[in-house]
């Protein structure tokens, strides 16, 4: 039961960002929105009504946490708490129309946060056991992220205010919520990546689209709940060591010099001393920053031989190198998809894992889409940091 219940909030939560990354009529929306409403059939056969609670940072039922609670409780049960709503229960007889009237509110809720209305078989549990108290603008408005290039937008606040664990600690979450929603939603379809507009905004485009890359590729490879979740934080943090390298040579247009190429090459030591008991961040994250450019062969910084790389380190590092490859620099053109795929099967079994590549190869990297990318610049070398 708690499986099925967890599917049916895990497909809820899906319909509702995906209507941010598509659209209300998108039918992997309306797929997400039947599915949900199977799942909770489903469960009606067994129990008249379904009540999920939703705290700060799990969501129970019948006391037991959900396999995906901190998934839902950054996702769906946030967008619920900025409703003033703690506590949801579906009872026997809900209808599609019901879901879809809870999902449109929802999605209006972000815009200007609002009372929500419950239905005949839909209701709402208020915080401290009473309805919103007065203007619904008391609220904070809730920010999603929602397409990778706000979501590049929402990581630029998260790596500024790392350190402090106060203001980016709830958008690092909400951003991750929506990555793992996106990459869920896509599953089978298409994985919506953002091209650069602008040389300056590479750093962050970049992170957002290795997140999404390295989540898919998890999921493909059997990583799931805290673990996966995790992984996607690492990603989105894998390159915050950049933060310590001077723009002009992060997007310069040269060749760098023996010093820049220097700093460039401490970000994953930096990273590494950032995320390193920085406040609810996974034990992992720093491991994946450390390690994100090493290769058995060499890379950088350099260890003690017969190191063994982290298996979340191992997948962003796939998603990284690709994601470089296919992106504009100042220096080069992004390749095409064959070309960066033959570039990565050169080194599969020594720099990558077969295992891993061809998972990447099979079921990521073709689901691709991207924005139309801006005009071409000029190829001259082939630089992945
Ligand atoms: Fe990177
Ligand atoms: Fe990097």
């Amino acid at each position: 039961m708690l499986d099925l219940i967890d599917r049916a909030m895990c497909s809820l939560q899906a319909a509702l960002f995906g209507r941010e990354v598509y659209s209300r009529e998108h039918p992997a929306v309306a797929g997400h929105m039947e599915c949900a409403h199977d799942l909770l059939t489903k469960a009606f056969h067994q129990i008249e009504q379904v009540t999920i609670l939703g705290f700060e940072d799990r969501v129970v039922f019948k006391n037991d946490k959900l396999p995906s609670s901190s998934t839902l409780a950054e996702g769906l049960f946030r967008r619920l708490h900025h409703c003033g709503v703690e506590a949801v229960s579906f009872r026997r007889g809900l209808g599609c129309d019901e879901i879809r009237a809870m999902l449109d509110q929802l999605e209006d809720a972000t815009k200007q946060p609002q009372k929500i209305n419950g239905s005949a078989h839909i209701r709402f549990g208020w915080i401290g056991g009473t309805e919103p108290r007065g203007a619904a603008g008391e609220a904070l408005p809730f920010k999603s992220a929602g397409n990778p290039r706000r979501q590049a937008g929402v990581l630029q606040h998260v790596w500024r205010d790392i350190r402090t664990g106060k203001p980016g600690q709830g958008e690092l979450m909400t951003l991750v919520a929506d990555i793992c929603t996106s990459v869920s939603l896509s599953r089978g379809i298409t994985i919506p990546l953002a091209s650069l507009k602008t040389h300056d905004e590479y750093t962050f485009v970049h992170t957002i689209n290795v997140a999404l890359l390295s989540t898919s590729l998890a999921e493909e490879v059997g990583m799931r709940g805290d673990a996966l979740l995790d992984l996607t934080v690492s990603a989105v943090l894998h390159d915050i060591g950049k933060r310590m390298i001077p723009k002009s040579v992060l997007n310069k247009a040269g060749k760098l010099t023996d010093d820049e190429w220097k700093l460039v090459q401490r970000h994953p030591e930096d990273g590494a001393r950032l995320l390193f008991g920085a406040p609810d961040i996974p034990a992992v994250a720093p491991i994946v920053a450390f390690e994100h450019h090493m290769y058995p062969d060499g890379g950088y910084p350099r260890v003690a031989a017969g190191w063994k790389m982290h298996l979340a380190s191992r997948i962003v590092q796939v998603a990284d190198v690709f994601d470089a490859m296919r992106t504009d620099r100042p220096y080069r053109k992004g390749m095409s998809l064959q070309e960066a795929l033959e570039i990565l099967q050169k080194d599969a079994g020594t720099r990558y894992e077969h295992a891993l590549l061809d998972a990447f190869t099979r079921r990521v990297a073709g689901n691709t889409q991207r924005e139309l990318p801006e005009a071409a610049s000029d190829i001259t070398s082939i630089r992945t940091a």
